[in-house]
C-alpha cells in the first residue's frame, strides 16, 4: 500500500517562505539594533574626545623627544636644537622683550576715559590668568581668545580696539603672559556642544593640507618637529603657544599669536586668516588645550 504524502501547496510554499523572510528579516534587524547600540558609545569616543586626543598627542611627543623636559616644550625650537639653545641664553641676557613689558605695565595702569582699567576686566584682575585663554564664551557661543578679551575690554569701555598682532596688543599680553610664568595652559571645554565643535574645528584646521603647497600645520610641526627646514628649526606642536607673544628678530618687533599664526599660514600660500576670525580662534583653543599641562613660559624670543 502506498501512502501518499501530502505535496505542499503552492500556497503553502509561499507562506513558508515568507516565514524565512520574515524570520531573516527579523534577524537582520537585531544584529543592526545590537551593531548600533554597541557603535553609539565608540562613535562618540572617537568623534569628540578631546581628552584621549590630548594624551595621544602629548604622548607622540614626549616619545619623540624623550630628553625634553615637559615644560621646555614652551621654548620651542630652543628645547630642540643644542645649537640654538646656547644663542639663546645669551640674547637672554637682555630679553629684547624688555621695552614692550615696560610699555605693556604702564598701559595696563593708565586708566581708560571713563576711569575703568584693564584690571576692571578681568578676574583676578587679569593676573595670572593667560593659561586659561581661549575661552569658550557660553553668552556668544564662540571662542575668545586673549587678544579678543583685550579688545572687548577697550571696546565696552568706550575705547578703540587694538591691532591684533603687534604694538601694544603684543605689549598687553606680554604682561598677562608674565603673571602667568609657570602656570600650566588650563584650556577648559565645557559641557556645550558649540564648545566641541568648536574645538573639532579647529582640529581639523590643524590637520587640513591646505594652499597651493597642499600643506596643514600638522605637516610641518608634528612628524618633521624638531628637522631643520631652511634656515629654521620647527617647532614641536606641543607647547608651541606657551611662550607668546615674541620678540622675533626676522619682524625686528614684537607678535602675538595671531601674528605668528599668520606667518605660518602664509608659508602655504593658503588664503590670509581673518585677524580675529572664528577659524583662527578655533584652531588656537585646539592648539592651546593640546598643551594642556605645559606651563607658560611668555613672552618669548625667537629667531
Ligand atoms: C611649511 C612649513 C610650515 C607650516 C605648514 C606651518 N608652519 Fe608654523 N612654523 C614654520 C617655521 C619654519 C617656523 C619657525 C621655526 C619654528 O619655530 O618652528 C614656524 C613657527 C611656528 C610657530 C612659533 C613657534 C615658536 O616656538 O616660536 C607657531 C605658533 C606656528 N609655527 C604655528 C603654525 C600653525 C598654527 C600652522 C598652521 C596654520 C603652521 N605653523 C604651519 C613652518 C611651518
Amino acid at each position: 500500500m502506498v501512502i501518499e504524502m501530502p505535496t505542499q501547496s503552492d500556497g503553502e510554499n509561499r507562506m513558508i517562505k515568507a516565514n524565512k523572510r520574515t524570520r531573516f528579516s527579523v534577524a537582520v534587524s537585531v544584529v543592526c539594533a545590537l551593531m548600533l547600540l554597541a557603535s553609539v558609545p565608540v562613535k562618540a569616543a572617537d568623534a569628540t574626545n578631546p581628552e584621549a586626543d590630548r594624551k595621544a598627542f602629548q604622548a607622540f611627543f614626549f616619545a619623540k623627544f624623550p630628553k625634553v623636559a615637559k615644560d621646555d616644550f614652551a621654548n620651542g625650537p630652543y628645547a630642540v636644537n643644542e645649537g640654538m639653545r646656547k644663542q639663546w641664553k645669551e640674547i637672554m641676557e637682555f630679553p629684547p622683550y624688555d621695552p614692550a613689558l615696560d610699555e605693556g605695565h604702564t598701559e595696563w595702569d593708565k586708566p581708560f576715559a571713563n576711569g575703568k582699567t584693564y584690571a576692571d576686566c578681568f578676574d583676578n584682575k587679569g593676573e595670572g590668568i593667560r593659561q586659561t585663554y581661549p575661552r569658550f564664551i557660553a553668552a556668544t557661543g564662540q571662542v575668545e581668545t586673549l587678544e579678543g578679551a583685550i579688545n572687548r575690554c577697550r571696546v565696552e569701555n568706550g575705547e578703540k580696539p587694538l591691532n591684533w598682532m603687534t604694538g601694544m596688543m603684543a605689549s598687553l599680553t606680554a604682561v598677562m603672559a608674565e603673571s602667568s610664568r609657570g602656570k600650566p595652559f588650563d584650556i577648559t571645554i565645557p559641557d556645550d556642544p558649540r564648545a566641541l565643535a568648536a574645538y573639532e574645528r579647529g582640529k581639523e584646521f590643524f590637520y587640513a593640507r591646505k594652499g597651493q603647497l597642499g600643506m596643514s600645520c600638522a605637516s610641518c610641526h608634528v612628524s618633521p618637529a624638531g628637522e631643520r627646514m631652511r634656515g629654521d628649526i620647527l617647532a614641536p606642536a606641543l607647547g608651541i603657544l606657551a611662550a607668546m607673544p615674541i620678540y622675533r628678530s626676522d619682524w625686528g618687533s614684537m607678535g602675538t599669536t595671531i601674528r605668528r599664526i599668520s606667518s605660518c599660514s602664509a608659508q602655504t600660500r593658503s588664503l590670509p586668516l581673518e585677524d580675529n576670525g572664528e577659524d583662527y580662534r578655533d584652531l588656537e583653543y585646539f592648539l592651546s588645550y593640546m598643551s594642556n599641562g605645559i606651563a607658560i613660559a611668555g613672552p618669548g624670543t625667537r629667531p
